[in-house]
This record gives C-alpha cells, sequence and structure tokens, in this order.
C-alpha cells in the first residue's frame, strides 16, 4: 500500500516496475562473448543503475494516455510499454557510452566512465551492442511505426551530437542553433519515446501529439537546468566536473543570455576557450547579468508547456490515470540533478 504522498510520488508510482525493468535490462544485454556481456551491463549493473529518469517517464505515460486501466502487471499492452522502456534506456546508456568516448571522458555519474574501465574500443563496442539489442527488441514489438521513431531519435542524437562537434564560431552565438541540438541531444529521445508509447496504445493522432510534446518540453527543461548546474552546482552534487561545458568549449543557455545583455562577450566566446582567460572573463559578465535567471525562467517555460500537454489529453474519471497524469506534472517541476 502506498500513502497518500508516495500516489503522487512519480518515482513510487512505478518503482517496482522501474525495478523490472532494470532486472531485465541486465539480460538483455548478454552477448556470446563474456567481455561484451560485462562491458555493455556496465551501467545496469546493482548499485549503478542510475534514477533511470526515462522508464520513470514512459511508465507513467503508458499509464497516462491508456484508455482504460486495467489492474495488473500481465496484462500484454503494459508488456509493451516496458519493452518501449527498456528499449529506450539502452538507446540511452549506449548514447552516453560513445560520448564519453568522443569526450575522452573519465567519470560518468560518479563512476568511472566504461572506457576509462575497459578502453575505447571495447567501449565503442559495447556502445553498437546494446544499439542493437534495443532494435532487435523493438522489431519484436512488430509496430514499424514504433521501430521509425525510435530510429528518428537515434538520427537525432548523432545529428546533435555532430552540430555541437562541427559548431562554427557564428552558430556558438545563436540561441536558436543551441535550442535545435539541444533538442536533438537532449529531448527528441524521450519525445519520440513517449510518442512511441501513445502509438502502441492505438492512441489518436492528437494524443500521440501530445505525448511528443509533453517529452520534448520535458527534455528541453531538463538539460537547461543542467546547463546552470555546469555553473552553479558542484562537482560532488553533479557526479562530474563543474564548469565542464565551458572548459570544453561549449556554449550554453547561461552565457548566450549574457551575451545578449553584455554584446562584447560574443566576441570572448567566438574567440573560445582554450585560452583559460575567456573562461575567468565570461564567468566574470555571467556573473554581472541575469543570465543564469533567465535560463531559470526559459526552463519554467518549457516546463508549463510540457504540463500544459498533459492538461490537454482526453478527460478521464480514472483514479490510476489522473495519478499519472498528476506524477507526470510533477515531474516537470522536479529540479533534476545530473543526466542518466
Ligand atoms: C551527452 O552530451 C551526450 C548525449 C546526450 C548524446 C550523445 C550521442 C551520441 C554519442 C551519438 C551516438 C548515439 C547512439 C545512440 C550510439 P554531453 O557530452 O554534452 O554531456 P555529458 O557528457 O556531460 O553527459
Ligand atoms: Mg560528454
Ligand atoms: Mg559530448
Amino acid at each position: 500500500r502506498l500513502t497518500a504522498k508516495e500516489q503522487l510520488d512519480p518515482f513510487a508510482l512505478i518503482k517496482d516496475e522501474v525495478s523490472e525493468v532494470t532486472d531485465r535490462l541486465r539480460s538483455m544485454v548478454v552477448a556470446e562473448v563474456p567481455e561484451l556481456t560485462s562491458a555493455a551491463g556496465y551501467f545496469f549493473r546493482a548499485g549503478a543503475e542510475g534514477k533511470r529518469t526515462c522508464p520513470t517517464v514512459l511508465l507513467l505515460m503508458a499509464s497516462a494516455v491508456s484508455m482504460e486501466m486495467t489492474d495488473g502487471l500481465e496484462n500484454k499492452p503494459r508488456a509493451r510499454h516496458m519493452h518501449v522502456a527498456e528499449i529506450t534506456e539502452m538507446i540511452h546508456i549506449s548514447s552516453l557510452i560513445h560520448d564519453d568516448v568522443l569526450d575522452d571522458a573519465d567519470t560518468r555519474c560518479g563512476m568511472d566512465s566504461l572506457n576509462f574501465t575497459v578502453g575505447k574500443k571495447l567501449a565503442v563496442l559495447a556502445g553498437d551492442f546494446l544499439l542493437f539489442r534495443a532494435f532487435s527488441a523493438a522489431v519484436s514489438l512488430d509496430n514499424t511505426e514504433v521501430v521509425s521513431l525510435l530510429a528518428t531519435a537515434v538520427n537525432n542524437l548523432v545529428t546533435g551530437e555532430l552540430m555541437q562537434m562541427s559548431i562554427t564560431p557564428a552558430q556558438c552565438c545563436s540561441m536558436d542553433y543551441y535550442l535545435q541540438k539541444t533538442y536533438y541531444k537532449t529531448a527528441a529521445l524521450i519525445s519520440n519515446s513517449c510518442k512511441a508509447i501513445a502509438v502502441l496504445t492505438g492512441q489518436t493522432t492528437e494524443v500521440q501529439a501530445l505525448a511528443y510534446q509533453y517529452g520534448r518540453h520535458l527534455g528541453i527543461a531538463y538539460q537547461l537546468i543542467d546547463d546552470i548546474l555546469d555553473f552553479t552546482g558542484t562537482s560532488a552534487s553533479l557526479g562530474k566536473a563543474s564548469l565542464s561545458d565551458i572548459h570544453q568549449g561549449i556554449v550554453i543557455a547561461p552565457i548566450l543570455f549574457a551575451m545578449e545583455e553584455f554584446p562584447e562577450l560574443r566576441e570572448i566566446v567566438e574567440q573560445g576557450f582554450d585560452d583559460s582567460s575567456n573562461v575567468e572573463m565570461a564567468l566574470k559578465y555571467l556573473s554581472k547579468s541575469q543570465g543564469i535567471e533567465r535560463t531559470r525562467l526559459l526552463a519554467a517555460e518549457h516546463a508549463k508547456l510540457a504540463a500544459g500537454a498533459i492538461d490537454g489529453l482526453p478527460e478521464s474519471q480514472d483514479q490510476v490515470i489522473l495519478n499519472s497524469r498528476q506524477a507526470l506534472k510533477d515531474l516537470t517541476q522536479k529540479r533534476f540533478g545530473t543526466r542518466a
């Protein structure tokens, strides 16, 4: 039995199902070669599971858009929704593993990164293997639209990563470019997966679009908060070094807003941050500006749009459906920590 408070706690609401997803993920990543099994399972082993935000959102979405709730986890649509949660988590982890190779990162979520632990080569292959596992599970759902949504998400992840890698000084200063890249890198997977959930439920195109919009705005809000934390968080709370974006030369929303107030910052940004005096100057401008506050406001706007998408869903009297919707709305208000 859940207490009244737990009933609305998004994580408590579906805690058991999320751990079921976590268990199944472990068995899904078994490969022919033991080294590959342990590398691919690195972020799925006990104690290393992370917050499982994607499965949480997707399982809540599944309840939120269901037409009538049937009890019990045995029911078939629920099992299919849980598969989408597993697939999405595998794609997510695969993208982080590859990202850490590209970034030469030593840590991920407060742990050693996979490339640090087993080397680049095995890490790349483990990421590839997870992606293959995700898609073979997706094919088993026997729904081409769902497979195509997931393929779009992976394409967007790759495009976003490339947009960041190949950015020109002019694109560095563009908020539009930043938001497009952010959507691809951080929001496209959850938005397309939310839509896949609605598709599998047999929902109308209107409901599919609302599910998609929820994921899109939630993902963007999430990233904007992450951007703020990169400046305000401590490395202990982040599980990675703070100020990591600017040190990697990545221009994020607070700096872009600061640049609007102090156009002289533009020249510094265009020069890049290889020179540490440029980092210092940018931070000085940032602290004089409303950059952090305006980023917070933009995140709040996206959070509100995400909540609005939930409010747009067709009326329901079912308490489980209504609780799940409330939990999804509460998630938009939560201040997330770090990724994964
Ligand atoms: C984290 O970015 C990276 C991502 C959210 C996506 C990375 C995508 C790829 C590597 C493309 C390949 C995709 C697949 C599915 C294999 P970050 O480096 O800005 O942030 P972080 O390292 O601090 O989390
Ligand atoms: Mg990275
Ligand atoms: Mg990266």
